[in-house]
Order: structure tokens, then sequence, then C-alpha cells
């Protein structure tokens, strides 16, 4: 699967210029996850070739709560995942927090993709030091469908992972979860050809380059072949 992030990016042009081309998204899933605007324009158009995400939620349920948009508002709009502990988030809130998203989001029955990810200096003490910051990250499986592995280091930053360290870190991930892991940062259209062929990854989440819809069409190309040859 490939999901898209946004983040605070795109307009109402690119929404519906995301529209015609979905056309020639077939045999894929794809996630688009728009500022939460766009949502709205989404879900009163015909979307048929991807679904929605969004890239955060609320912890409460409806209430006098400013500024807040609950899950049961993302499912009245036709969303089917939820992004929730993404590293531009995971300053200002806590595992506490983000566990409360998971199980509300859980509620209202949306797929929930958690992010985790450590930061170079975590990277430079070595792979058990990594891991072990990643299991603390992940402290609410049950509520967790999809796990997004994106190192902080790798986000916008145009570095990947080594591919050893990656298969290593996706296979441990797998073992300790059980869930479907995917990877993000970094990704366009030349990254992707090396990292589609890492062995058991289950999709991409992709940011800047899904804001250029000639470039995601490469990467999603590039998924497909690579993924219906093995
Ligand atoms: P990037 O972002 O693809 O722009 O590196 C990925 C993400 O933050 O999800």
């Amino acid at each position: 699967m490939i999901i898209a992030n946004w983040k605070a990016q795109g307009n109402i042009k690119l929404c519906k210029e995301v529209l015609e081309k979905s056309s020639q998204w077939e045999n894929i899933p794809i996630v688009i996850c728009p500022p939460y605007p766009y949502l709205g324009y989404f879900a009163t158009n015909s979307h048929q070739n991807f679904l929605l995400g969004s890239q955060d939620c609320s912890a409460k349920t409806d209430g006098p709560y400013t500024g807040e948009v609950t899950c049961r508002m993302l499912q009245e709009l036709d969303c089917k995942y939820v992004i929730i502990g993404h590293s531009d988030r995971r300053c200002f809130e806590n595992n506490d927090l983000i566990n409360m998203k998971l199980q509300i989001a859980k509620k209202h029955c949306l797929e929930t993709v958690l992010c985790i990810g450590e930061s170079i200096s975590i990277k430079q003490d070595g792979r058990k030091a990594v891991m072990s910051h990643l299991y603390k990250q992940i402290n609410n499986l049950e509520n967790c469908d999809i796990i997004a592995y994106e190192p902080l280091w790798a986000i916008g930053t145009g570095l990947i992972p080594d591919n050893n360290d990656l298969q290593f870190i996706i296979h441990e991930l797998q073992n300790y979860s059980n869930k479907k892991i995917i990877y993000g940062g970094s990704i366009n259209a030349n990254s992707i050809r090396e990292l589609a062929n890492i062995k058991n990854i289950d999709g991409f989440l992709i940011g800047n380059a899904s804001l250029h819809l000639s470039e995601l069409d490469v990467i999603i190309n590039i998924y497909k072949g690579i993924r219906s040859s093995k």
C-alpha cells in the first residue's frame, strides 16, 4: 500500500488533480491523507480508486473542545485510516495521548497507522539502542493496525536507511508486533527503486513526493512493477 501524507500542504487545485489522476490508480491500495478541510472536499466527490486517511485525530469524543476533530467526524467524512504519532506531532504528544488516540480511533473502526522512528543520535548508538527506542514507542499494540517506521533523520532530508539496517528493523518489528510494517522517509522516484526491493515491507508512507503527482505516479508504477515481479 501507498499512503500519501500531505502534511499542512496542498490546495483545492491539487485535490481536483488527484481526482482526475486517480482513474489510473488501479490494483494498488492508495490512501490520501490531506489536511482536514480537503477531507471534506474528497468526501463530497467520488473517489473510487483511493481511500481517505487523516493525519491525526482528537483523543476526545464530540464535545466542547475548540479546534479538535473527532474520529466520529472522520468516519462521517469517509475516512478509513488515521495516522497517529507522526514525528511532527510527537514533539507535543506523549505516549499516553497517542495511546488514547489509538484506542478511540479503533472504537470508530478506523485503521490506525502508528508512526515510530529514532533520532540520528540514537541511530549512532547502534541497532540495539534503535530497537529499544522503537519498542518504547509501541505500547498499545492491540489498537494498532499498521506500524510506519519513519526514522527522524530520513524525513525530508533525502537520506534513506542502509538496506541491511532497514531489512533488520522491518524484520524485528514484524516479529515483535505481528503487524503490517510500512516505511516512510525521503521516498521519491529514485529511492523507491531500492526501497521497494526490501523484503517484507508492506508499503510506504510518502510525504513531500506525494504532492507532486507525476512523481507519485512514477513511485506507484515502480512499486507495482517490483511487487508483481516477485
Ligand atoms: P518525506 O516525509 O517523504 O517528505 O520525507 C515522510 C513523512 O514524514 O511521513
